[in-house]
Parts: C-alpha cells; sequence; structure tokens
C-alpha cells in the first residue's frame, strides 16, 4: 500500500507544530519543576521560619496563579502561531504548485503557458520570471521548428511536383525531348540542390563548425572584393553600386572568404530590393571596438515587425514575392552564425516600406 505523500505546506507546518510544541512543553516542564523550588526558597529568604499552613496556602496560591497564567498564555500563543504557521505554508506552497501545473503544461505542448509572480518575496518572483523567460524561448524554438519544417515541403513540393511530370510523361511515351525539357529539369534539380545545401550550410554555421581561417586585412579590401564580384548585375539591372571606406581604418581579424559571402549576400539582397535607377551604398567606418561595414539600399525597405526576424532560418518578409525570386530566407541565417563566429555581430535597420534598408556588421579589430 502506498503511503499518501504529503505536500509542502503539509510539511512546513507539522515542522512549525512540532517546533511550538517542543517550545511548549519546555516552557511546561521549568515552571513546574524549577518555579514551586525557587519560590519556595525566597519565601524562606524575605520571612524565616513561617507558619507551615500559612506557607502551604501561599505556595498554592503561587502555583495556581502561574498555572492559570501559564495555560492561558500559552494556549493563546500557540494557537496564533499555528494559525500564522498554517497561512503561511498554504502562501510558500501555492506558487510551487502552479509552477509545478505549468511546467506539466509544457511538457504536454502548451507553450502559452505563463505563471504569475507570486509576490512572497524576491527569489520566487525571479524564479517566475526565469520560468516564464524559459517558456517564451522554448514556444519559439516550437514556432521556428513548424515554420521550418511546412517551408522545406513547400520548398520541395514543386520542384518534384515538375520531375513527377515529366517522369510520367516519359512513361507514357509523350515526352518530348527537346532543349527546354532539359532545361526546366536541370532548374528544378537546381533549386534543390541549393536548398539541400543552404540547410547543410546554416546547420553546420550554426553548429560552429566553420573552420574560419582569418587573417588581418584591411577592411577596404573586403569591400573591394565584394563590390568587383556584384558590379556586373548591378549594372545588368540598373542599380547604382557606390563604395566609400573611412580612411585610417584598422585591420580587422577575418576570414575574407566568409566575409566575402556575408557581403554577397547583402548586396544580393539589396539588388533583389532596390528597382532600376536606386543606389546601393557600400561603407566602412571606425567604431568603438572594430569596424563597421555597412550595406545601404535605397529599395523595397523592411516593416518594423519584420525586422527582428529576418536573421532567421527561412524567413522571408514578403513570403511570396521573395519565393518567386527564388530566395529560400537562409543566406541572412547564414551571414549571421558567420559573424558571431567572427566575434562580431549583424543588424538591420529600415525606415519602413519603400524606405530602403541598411545592414550593418560590426567586425572587432585585429590585434
Ligand atoms: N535589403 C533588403 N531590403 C528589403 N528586405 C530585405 C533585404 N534584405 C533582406 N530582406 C528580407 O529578409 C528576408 C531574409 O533574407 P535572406 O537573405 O535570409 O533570404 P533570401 O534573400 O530571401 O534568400 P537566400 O538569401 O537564402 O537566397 C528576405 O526574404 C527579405 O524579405
Ligand atoms: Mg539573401
Amino acid at each position: 500500500m502506498r503511503r499518501p505523500r504529503v505536500g509542502l505546506a503539509g510539511r512546513l507546518f507539522a515542522a512549525q507544530a512540532m517546533v511550538l510544541l517542543v517550545g511548549a512543553a519546555t516552557l511546561g516542564l521549568v515552571t513546574v519543576l524549577a518555579g514551586p523550588a525557587m519560590f519556595h526558597t525566597h519565601l524562606r529568604q524575605i520571612s524565616g521560619d513561617v507558619d507551615p499552613a500559612l506557607a502551604h496556602h501561599v505556595e498554592q496560591a503561587y502555583t495556581s496563579a502561574t498555572t492559570v497564567a501559564l495555560a492561558v498564555g500559552a494556549g493563546t500563543a500557540l494557537c496564533a502561531a499555528l494559525a500564522v504557521s498554517a497561512l503561511v505554508a498554504r502562501r510558500v506552497a501555492a506558487p510551487v504548485r502552479q509552477l509545478a501545473a505549468a511546467a506539466a503544461d509544457i511538457a504536454d505542448g502548451r507553450y502559452g503557458t505563463r505563471v504569475g509572480a507570486p509576490g512572497i518575496g524576491a527569489d520566487f518572483d525571479s524564479v517566475a520570471a526565469s520560468f516564464n523567460a524559459m517558456a517564451a524561448r522554448l514556444a519559439h524554438v516550437e514556432a521556428t521548428r513548424r515554420r521550418l519544417l511546412a517551408d522545406l515541403g513547400h520548398e520541395l513540393r514543386t520542384p518534384i511536383a515538375t520531375i513527377e511530370a515529366y517522369v510520367e510523361a516519359a512513361q507514357d511515351g509523350v515526352a518530348v525531348e527537346d532543349e527546354d525539357t532539359w532545361t526546366v529539369l536541370a532548374t528544378q534539380t537546381d533549386r534543390m540542390r541549393r536548398l539541400v545545401e543552404d540547410i547543410a550550410a546554416v546547420s553546420r554555421a550554426e553548429e560552429h563548425q566553420l573552420d574560419l581561417r582569418p587573417v588581418r586585412v584591411a577592411p577596404a579590401d573586403l569591400l573591394d572584393a565584394a563590390v568587383l564580384a556584384a558590379r556586373a548585375r548591378y549594372a545588368a539591372k540598373g542599380v547604382g553600386l557606390h563604395e566609400h571606406a573611412a580612411p585610417g581604418l584598422p585591420r580587422v581579424s577575418a576570414d575574407p572568404q566568409r566575409i566575402g559571402q556575408v557581403l554577397a549576400n547583402l548586396l544580393d539582397n539589396a539588388l533583389r530590393h532596390t528597382p532600376p535607377g536606386g543606389r546601393v551604398t557600400v561603407t566602412a567606418e571606425a567604431e568603438r571596438d572594430g569596424v563597421r561595414l555597412a550595406v545601404a539600399d535605397t529599395g523595397d525597405g523592411i516593416r518594423a515587425e519584420h525586422l527582428p526576424h529576418v536573421f532567421e532560418r527561412f524567413y522571408r518578409a514578403d513570403t511570396a514575392r521573395d519565393r518567386d525570386h527564388g530566395g529560400s530566407g537562409i543566406g541572412l541565417a547564414v551571414a549571421r552564425a558567420i559573424v558571431a563566429e567572427h566575434g562580431g555581430r549583424i543588424a538591420a535597420a529600415s525606415d519602413g516600406p519603400g524606405r530602403g534598408a541598411t545592414f550593418t556588421v560590426v567586425l572587432p579589430a585585429a590585434r
């Protein structure tokens, strides 16, 4: 048979009650054993030999007075103490129970659960705050995971459906093997290959397996290489590309290939989101602890609510449009991982739709 489990409130109350009972028992014992003897001695000292009948009477009076006082005083104190103990024990146990229930909710997948501040001291409040922060983080991870799976499914559906249609046509003997067929098939397999590569890259980057080869490099050299690589595509679309590196910048410690990848992605995004006739400016400036590289465009801009999310995997601010443009929403996630691996930081800013966007990368100065 299982013993009934005693909760926190019960244990706290039992402990308090035990202390009170021991206190009361000690008080009673001392009063009964030591009190009368002491009174007797004092009585002798004051008045010498007393009539035994009188002495007996006086001692009797003493005993009954102390007994009544003790019984009433100790009884009242005991009742009050037990009541307060019960109250405190319940107040302390309630938030623990609430926390346990909330944790069980989260274990069951209800990530929206939060606990209120119990208001019984800073310790409990900070436990509740930490719990809520953890729950929010878990909810976010879960949302990202769902979106990732949904996106992957969506991303793969079109190429697979296309290839399937061609295979079925070939099986039925109605396939036309012309130039177009191969181009379509190659485009679709290419799309899948790029997706797989992107996913592999972002996983590697986020697991810190990038294998950086940092060298001391002048920021202007990083800009030059990135601008040179992008120049032709910008010219083809009719978007102006300008470069400016402040003089006397410190060298940074960076893997030129990886930072090149970051800048290429930023320039790629800027070009994709800037209409012909717009301009994109790439700059390098001194920053308190290093160098700030910035890619600023005069294009579509980004809504404030999207800004905090653009660095997440598969996040696209304008889903339909960006998907048509072939982006899978991974470029900035890779960029952020690479920059973090360099000990730097990356940020996005925009004044809103139609008002352009600026992406900045801060790299620490080489020692
Ligand atoms: N310069 C920009 N102007 C406006 N929106 C931008 C800009 N750069 C990025 N974004 C938004 O941020 C989203 C994420 O960018 P990211 O580079 O991660 O993905 P992508 O360019 O869509 O795809 P990929 O880079 O993987 O091919 C983009 O889909 C776009 O909505
Ligand atoms: Mg991109």
